[in-house]
């Protein structure tokens, strides 16, 4: 059964839902899902926008079936090669035998390197930075948006709707569950902003610089409708979106608070971190947030880390090095070019405590992080309060600064 909605009047989302998948890049947890979004524009000409993951091609060939309604399929605008959004390239190319296939040069180059497929020159419009397709009423201009998220990346701009389809930017996990636009979805409530902020970190968060020069770009056009790739199409409240995307891509924390991430083998490290918490909140810190590398998935972790201005960094030493799930944080936050952070560090060491020098190594191969206090040393237990209590004097005193 075809499950698609109007964008308007002459366009269509034929995406698709995946309730099933685990693990989205077969790394991250999305317990509620996501969407690949695809969009059918129907003119005198029809283009459609990017396809969807293999795994829900069924759906999404009704869908677009239906959309056609019957017309030939005249265009196929990539604007992204990661297989959740083109793995079905092959098959359209295949099955619409006249459709001409619109990319940059990379695109092509990537659809060589994923697929055995000889494309004729008719069946190829390769596209650069300004350049524009007629479809009749809509003219598309298109925009490159180079590793946001990936090299090839392009946006395409309907210069007649002022619609920006805008790739992987502006997404976010989960799925639309039928309600594709914003504004039928509680946008400003924690489940979307902790999804979207989730996917923005860990899967685009290391290009922030590529990001600020595609928002730039979009600055400078009019744009009513943005419709990404993942989740819901945004046409009212854009300036949200937007502004959530240049603080994150500007390294700029959300928020003056504090995320402990802390490492704890018996529960000496837990206990002292619980103690600073108790210390911080006497000193009137609110929001403090907790988190056990040991249980929590690293991306939670990153995109807390993000949201906040102030961390602290509790660990064990082990192996004579950094517990190695706190390590495997300190390197995703090094690949994602965490930056602009005030951290404050505890290390613990039954003999010969190391993790604290090695954190503030580790720190120091990031841009903008600030060290809060003295590192506090337990070994085995916090014995005495003084240092935490210092620690909690210096880390509430950065906050109000
Ligand atoms: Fe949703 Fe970079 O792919």
């Amino acid at each position: 059964m075809h499950a698609t909605r109007k964008v308007n009047s002459d366009i269509i989302y034929i995406g698709a839902e995946d309730r099933r998948l685990q693990l989205f890049e077969n790394m991250f947890p999305i317990e509620r899902g996501v969407s690949y979004n695809s969009y059918l524009i129907r003119d005198e000409k029809t283009a459609l926008l990017d396809t969807v993951d293999a795994s829900v091609s069924r759906q999404f060939f009704e869908n677009l079936e239906y959309a056609l309604d019957g017309k030939k399929l005249d265009y196929m605008i990539i604007n992204h090669m990661e297989p959740d959004h083109c793995s079905v390239i092959d098959e359209i190319f295949f099955r619409y035998p006249e459709v001409v296939l619109v990319g940059n040069m990379k695109t092509f180059q990537m659809i060589a390197q994923f697929y055995s497929i000889a494309i004729p020159e008719e069946r190829k419009y390769v596209v650069k930075e300004g350049d524009t397709l007629s479809l009749g009423k809509h003219e598309l201009m298109f925009v490159m948006a180079p590793m946001v998220h990936w090299p090839e990346v392009m946006m395409t701009y309907d210069t007649s709707d002022k619609i920006l389809f805008s790739a992987d930017a502006f997404g976010t996990f989960g799925t639309n569950n039928g309600n594709i636009f914003n504004d039928e979805i509680d946008c400003h409530g924690k489940d979307f902003v902790d999804d979207a902020r989730r996917y923005y970190t860990n899967i685009v968060g290391k290009y922030g610089v590529q990001v600020q020069a595609a928002l730039k770009k979009a600055a400078g056009i009019e744009i009513n409708m943005l419709c990404p790739l993942h989740g819901p199409i945004w046409r009212t409240e854009l300036p949200f979106i937007i502004g959530l995307y240049d603080k994150w891509s500007r390294y700029e924390a959300e928020e003056q608070a504090v995320a402990v991430l802390y490492s704890s083998v018996y529960g000496n490290t837990e206990s002292a971190v619980t103690a600073l918490a108790m210390k911080l909140a006497d000193r009137g810190v609110k929001g403090i947030q907790i988190y056990d590398v040991s249980k929590t998935d690293v991306s939670v972790m990153i995109a807390e880390i993000f949201r906040v201005s102030h961390l602290v960094i509790a660990a064990t030493t082990y192996n004579n090095n950094i517990f190695p799930k706190m390590n495997n944080l300190l390197e995703d936050m090094k690949a994602l070019s965490v930056q602009n952070k005030k951290v404050a560090v505890i290390e613990n060491g039954t003999w010969a405590p190391q993790s604290g020098k090695l954190i503030r190594q580790a720190l120091e191969e990031m841009k903008g992080m600030e060290l809060i206090g003295e590192t506090v040393t337990l070994k085995s237990t916090a014995k005495k309060t003084a240092d935490l209590d210092a620690l909690a004097d210096a880390i509430a005193a950065s906050l109000v600064e």
